[in-house]
C-alpha cells in the first residue's frame, strides 16, 4: 500500500498547472487532497476533476501571501480530515521581469510575497500541526531550476526561488528529528500558464506603469520557453516517485544537470583561489559550524 494512502495533503495553487498535477498524483495514491487557490473559478473546475477521479477533496480559497488565510485553510482542513500530513507550497508567479533598472518595487514585492512569504506562511502554519500529531510528514516546496542558478532578466523570480531552495535545506535539517521530510521541487520549463501570472496579481501590487522593452522581451522569451516545456502531467508523478525515494532536491529535467555542475565548479574554483590567498592562511584551520 502507498505510504500516502489515507493521509492528507494541502496544495497551494492547486487549481491548475503543477499544483493540480501534484494534487492528481497524490489523489491517485489515495491521499485526501486540499487544493487552495486564489482563482475561484479554476478551483471549482479542479475540485470537479479530482472528484471525478474518486478523490477525497476539499477546495478552499487562499491567497498564500496572507498568513491569516493560511490559518483558515488549516482550520478547515482539520475540520474535514482531522489531520494534515503534507503541505505542498506550490503557488507561485513569474513576477517582476526585465532589466534590473526597469524593475519596480511593487512588482518585486508581489514576487517576494507570493513566491517566498507564501512558502514561509505555509510551513509556519502547518508544521506546528504536524509536530503535534507526532506522525512525521512532508513539506514540498516548489522552487525552480531558477533556484539553482541565476536567470538573467528574471532577478526577482530567481531571488525567491533561490531562497526557497535554501529554506528547504535549512528546514530539512531542522525538521528531521520530527520525521518531517522537506524537499525542493526544481523544474525547468513546464507547459502551464506561469507566463500569464499577472492574471492573479492582487490589487495591492498593481501599477499603471507600462512594461519597458526589456520587460516585454523577457516576458515573450518566457512564454516561448514555457510553451516548449514538458507536459505538466509528468510533474506530479515525478514528485510521488521522488518522495518515495526521500529526495531533498526533486528534478524533472535531467538535461539541465550541466547548470548545477557549472555552478559547483565555479564555486569550487573560487574556494581554491581563497585557499591559496596569503591573506587567509590563518583561517584555514578554524572550526566551521555549518556542516
Ligand atoms: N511552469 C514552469 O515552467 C515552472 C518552472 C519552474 C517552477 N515553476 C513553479 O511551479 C509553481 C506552479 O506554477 P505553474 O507553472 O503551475 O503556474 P500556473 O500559473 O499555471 O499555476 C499557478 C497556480 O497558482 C495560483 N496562484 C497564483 N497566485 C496565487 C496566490 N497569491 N495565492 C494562491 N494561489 C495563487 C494560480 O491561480 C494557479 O492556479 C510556481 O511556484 C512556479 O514558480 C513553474
Amino acid at each position: 500500500m502507498s505510504q500516502f494512502a489515507g493521509k492528507t495533503a494541502v496544495i497551494s495553487g492547486g487549481a491548475e498547472g503543477i499544483g493540480l498535477s501534484i494534487a492528481t498524483a497524490l489523489a491517485n495514491e489515495k491521499m485526501n487532497v486540499v487544493i487552495a487557490d486564489i482563482d475561484p473559478n479554476n478551483l471549482q473546475k479542479a475540485e470537479q476533476t479530482l472528484l471525478d477521479l474518486g478523490a477525497q477533496v476539499l477546495a478552499l480559497p487562499l491567497d498564500v501571501a496572507s498568513e491569516g488565510q493560511w490559518q483558515t485553510v488549516a482550520e478547515k482542513t482539520l475540520e474535514r480530515f482531522g489531520k494534515v500530513h503534507m503541505v505542498v507550497n506550490n503557488a507561485g508567479v513569474g513576477g517582476e521581469v526585465g532589466a534590473v533598472e526597469h524593475n519596480n518595487a511593487k512588482g518585486w514585492q508581489w514576487t517576494l510575497d507570493v513566491n517566498l512569504m507564501g512558502v514561509v506562511y505555509g510551513a509556519k502554519t502547518m508544521v506546528p500541526l504536524m509536530k503535534e500529531q507526532q506522525e512525521g510528514g512532508w513539506i514540498v516546496n516548489v522552487a525552480s531550476m531558477a533556484g539553482m542558478g541565476g536567470v538573467p532578466f528574471a532577478g526577482a523570480y530567481t531571488a525567491t526561488k533561490t531562497a526557497v531552495v535554501s529554506l528547504t535545506e535549512a528546514w530539512a535539517v531542522e525538521l528531521a528529528p520530527f520525521g518531517i521530510a522537506v524537499s525542493a521541487l526544481c523544474p525547468a520549463f513546464v507547459q502551464t500558464r506561469i507566463h500569464e501570472s499577472y492574471r492573479n496579481r492582487q490589487a495591492q501590487y498593481q501599477t499603471d506603469k507600462k512594461p519597458s522593452s526589456s520587460q516585454s522581451a523577457a516576458a515573450s522569451k518566457a512564454k516561448q520557453a514555457v510553451e516548449n516545456g514538458i507536459d505538466v502531467s509528468i510533474v506530479g508523478k515525478r514528485v510521488v516517485e521522488a518522495l518515495n525515494d526521500k529526495e531533498l532536491y526533486i528534478f524533472t529535467h535531467p538535461n539541465y544537470r550541466p547548470v548545477t555542475q557549472k555552478r559547483a565548479k565555479l564555486i569550487d574554483e573560487a574556494f581554491e583561489r581563497a585557499t591559496k590567498s596569503p591573506l587567509l592562511q590563518h583561517i584555514l584551520e578554524q572550526k566551521i559550524e555549518m556542516l
